[in-house]
């Protein structure tokens, strides 16, 4: 039976390829599922990308997870620097839980640098662009298959 990993996306991820592109490069969300579906093909897992502007339906999708995903890897943007409700959550779900930030947060304002959900991630990456999506499949992919 296949697994499937959940790649959740929060506010404004929806404009990605076109907001601020000098910081968030022009590949859209598309390119990230297709790229992470590239690499859950080697590990037959599969994934399944959701992006909301909301911070309750990214709870409810977590949730979710915790019947119907192996994995998460999350982008929550701006949720990361004040959603406990989101930290919450991602406590509730028993699986890995990969953090991804395509910019460099630490690099960024000082309001950036601090994560809630990092307090439960298991890994973060930050500041490899969209490729940080496939390379926290590609680490999913170790956790889970092997
Ligand atoms: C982001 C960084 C956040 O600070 C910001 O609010 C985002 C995107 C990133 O992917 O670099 O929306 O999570």
């Amino acid at each position: 039976m296949s697994k499937t990993i959940f790649i959740l996306n929060g506010p404004n991820l929806n404009l990605l390829g076109k907001r601020q592109p000098e910081i968030y490069g022009h590949d859209t969300l598309s390119d990230v599922e297709a790229q992470c579906k590239a690499v859950g093909d080697e590990f037959g897992l599969e994934v399944r990308q959701l992006q909301s502007n909301w911070e309750g339906q990214i709870v409810d999708w977590i949730h979710e997870a915790r019947e119907a995903a192996a994995g998460i890897i999350i982008n929550p943007a701006a949720l990361s620097h004040t959603s406990i409700a989101v930290l919450d959550a991602l406590n509730a779900f028993e699986g890995p839980v990969l953090e991804v930030h395509i910019s460099n947060i630490h690099k960024r304002e000082a309001f950036r640098h601090h994560s809630y959900t990092s307090l439960r991630a298991d890994g973060v990456i930050a500041g490899f662009g969209v490729e940080g999506y496939a390379l926290a499949m590609r680490r999913m992919g170790s956790l889970i298959v092997t």
